[in-house]
């Protein structure tokens, strides 16, 4: 297999597993509960990575920088899934403060392209109706994105763990319940419905920052 990145999803989740506060709701309010001790410790992250992806969805939703800002430290290579590159020309993505590329598939319409190109962000075409993620990983390595954050949402976080694409998963708990059924969860989908395919890990490291558990654990290969 050529080589891929060294794959990190990092979440920030709530005690029963929610993402965000509804379907549809940006996350930044949720978020809003974390000390900046805990956004130092999510920063950091970011800095020592090569890129950072978050869904399209994501975007449309939260409009996040992406950009490292709570520690010193170089912003990571802004790398966003979207297959009819239907990104807002906008959005924070866009900002001049680090690189950014949107991975679409043939289904994008060349105009948007075009425009995205103007914005300086980079298109890559990698896939026929959704991006393909075993396809792409390659093609980031090669382009020098050796280690890569995954911010979510859950549909992103699913495709990485469907094709058994992820090393390491870092949890920042969030000390609340939110409920619904229909809420985002940390990982979306299909769900594999069979313990014979369950993705396994190990735990590797917890600790608290304030009231926020971290736990970080190592996916063991099959
Ligand atoms: N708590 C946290 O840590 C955290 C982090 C991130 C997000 N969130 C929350 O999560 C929610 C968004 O999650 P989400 O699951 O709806 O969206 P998402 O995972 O952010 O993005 C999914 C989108 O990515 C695009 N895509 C391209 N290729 C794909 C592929 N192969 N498979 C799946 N999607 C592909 C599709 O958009 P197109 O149809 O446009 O291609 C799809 O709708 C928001 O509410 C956000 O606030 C929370």
């Amino acid at each position: 297999m050529s080589k891929k990145p060294y794959v990190i999803i990092v979440s920030e989740v709530t005690l029963d597993g929610k993402l965000t506060l509804y379907r549809g709701a940006s996350s930044k309010e949720l978020m809003s509960l974390m000390t900046k001790e805990v956004y130092k410790y999510l920063h950091q992250i970011r800095a020592e990575v090569d890129g950072i992806m978050v869904g399209c969805e994501t975007v449309r939703t939260d409009d996040p920088s992406l950009t490292v800002r709570y520690v010193e430290g170089k912003s990571p290579v802004r790398i966003i899934p979207c297959s009819t590159a239907n990104v807002p020309l906008n959005a924070n993505i866009f900002s001049q403060d680090a690189p950014t590329i949107i991975v679409t598939t043939k289904r994008a319409p060349q105009e948007r392209i075009k425009k995205i190109e103007e914005l300086g962000a980079e298109v890559m075409v990698v896939g026929e109706e959704l991006v393909d993620f075993p396809k792409l990983l390659p093609l980031l390595y090669e382009k020098g994105i050796k280690k890569l954050m995954v911010e979510g949402g859950s549909s992103i976080n699913w495709e990485f763990v469907r094709n058994r694409l992820v090393d390491e998963i870092r949890i920042i708990h969030l000390p609340v319940v939110i409920g619904g059924e229909n809420v985002p969860t940390f990982v979306g989908g299909e769900g594999f419905k069979s313990l014979k395919k369950l993705l396994r890990l190990e735990i590797k490291k917890h600790f608290v920052i304030d009231e926020f558990l971290i736990t970080e654990w190592k996916v063991k290969k099959d």
